[in-house]
């Protein structure tokens, strides 16, 4: 049985109960923990979190905000919200936060709806160069209310030409200008940005959802330090928190931002995620904390080097921050779904991945995507990260070689042995016991 669960006999009765759902559950850990996980968007949350998670304050509903509560008996919920709105202020030199979004795409939604009209253009990173769907992608629900317009990257360098969006923004005329991504390898200048924002009287925002741990940490710059109105982040990657969103803003945004999130988006708050996200920014100001920020970059940096070194060909050649893209297709002479299956039967999880402006769909698209925050949340440092690249290596050599990647598996299985998942002590599955 797990140790870091709200009751130990609740896991008891679920297994009595519904034995095919304990029995997933048992699995996934081992998953979890035999496995090597590379996915840039997931973390291992603290342990703190699981038990908030699984606590009472699922049971209570709180539509409303401190103070202002649809429902009686909140004066716990109030607690904590507010204490995870002033801590969040407070690690992000915010004046003003929002924790109530369920996730990523709600919160990016909420602060459209919240600073523009219909009609409305934005100004965001092309997908296929590291953008996000909820940036605009014409497949989303989004598209249809707002008009979007695009950035792209250089190639093969990935900087940004600012002079183009500067264009851009000046022939598309955006009420929004977003900087942000899931797969751009690189810093972006955010003060060239709220330059160019000013200049054609945009908004600007920055969706940091998968830098928000390594800005919390001290490791990456601050878009709210550069002037930003808006800035988005999950909560649940870099930031090792409860699956959720949560919107920064400046003073004059605060009122919209809330009206747009309740009652404009959402009813009732998760408060079990909320008191988990409050407890996840507390222990983000930790030294231990900064620490585990500063070697996630420098695992991505040396992870970078012994790939490069053995002849990757990395999207951006390099990386700035915890992502790396792979152009396996150049490189190995395969597409990027082939290089994800035969990882994850080394032991190793990641995504296929689009690389800019992709000429392969988005199911076989001609990269792999990968990160460092969740090994490091392991312990992992620069040595295993040069082990993991030259397992890689081998795998993307040899993506059909079975025998190779049954070898490789149990590398990668004695690795993890070394290093247990934070929080997961398995007495059931024996999967880390046996380390
Ligand atoms: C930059 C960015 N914004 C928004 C999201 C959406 O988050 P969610 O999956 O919680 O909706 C993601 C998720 O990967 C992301 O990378």
């Amino acid at each position: 049985m797990t140790n870091f669960t709200y009751s130990a006999a609740a896991l008891d009765r679920l297994q009595n109960s519904d034995s095919e759902i304990f029995d997933a559950l048992m699995h996934e850990e081992v998953r979890q923990s035999e496995g090597v996980e590379l996915i840039p968007s997931e973390n291992y949350c603290f342990p703190e979190v699981y038990a908030l998670l699984g606590s009472v304050f699922n049971n209570k509903y709180s539509e409303g905000y401190p103070g202002r509560r649809y429902y009686g008996g909140q004066e716990n919920t109030d607690t904590i919200e507010n204490l995870a709105r002033d801590r969040a202020k407070a690690v992000f030199r915010a004046e003003h936060a929002n924790v109530q979004p369920l996730s990523g795409c709600a919160m990016n939604e909420a602060v459209y709806f919240a600073l523009l009209q219909p009609g409305d253009v934005i100004l965001g990173m092309d997908l296929s160069h590291g953008g996000h769907l909820s940036h605009g992608h014409p497949v989303t629900n989004m598209a249809k209310i707002f008009k979007y317009t695009r950035y792209k990257t250089e190639i093969p360098s990935g900087a940004i030409d600012l002079e183009k969006v500067r264009q851009v923004a000046l022939e598309t005329k955006p009420k929004l200008i977003i900087c942000g991504h899931s797969s751009y390898p690189r810093e972006y200048d955010y003060a060239a940005f709220k330059k160019i924002a000013d200049e054609v009287g945009a908004l600007i925002m920055a969706d940091v959802s998968h830098l928000g741990g390594l800005i919390a940490g001290g490791a990456l710059k601050n878009p709210l330090d550069y002037g930003f109105d808006v800035m988005t982040t999950t909560t649940h990657k870099s930031l090792r928190g409860p699956r959720g969103g949560m919107i920064l803003c400046k003073k004059q945004h605060a009122a919209a931002i809330d009206k747009s999130v309740f009652p404009g988006m959402q009813g009732g708050p998760h408060m079990h995620q909320i008191a988990a996200i409050a407890t996840t920014l507390k222990l983000v100001q930790t030294d231990a904390y900064k620490a585990y920020a500063k070697q996630v970059l420098a695992n991505a940096q040396a992870f970078a080097q012994a790939l490069l070194a053995g002849g990757a060909h990395l999207v951006t050649g390099g990386t700035e921050n915890h992502l790396i893209v792979i152009n396996t297709a150049t490189g190995f002479g395969i597409t990027g779904d082939i290089a994800e299956r035969a990882l994850d039967k080394a032991g190793i999880t990641l995504n296929k991945n689009v690389i800019p402006d992709d000429p392969n769909p988005p199911m076989k698209p001609s990269g792999i995507r990968f990160g460092t925050p969740a090994a490091t949340a392991r312990g992992m440092g620069e040595a295993e990260m040069k082990l993991l690249a030259s397992i890689m290596l081998q795998v993307l050599r040899a993506p059909a070689d079975d025998a190779l990647l049954s070898k490789l598996r149990e590398e990668v299985r004695a690795l993890c042995k070394r290093f247990p998942v934070p929080g997961l002590e398995c007495t059931k599955t024996k999967c880390c016991a046996a380390a």
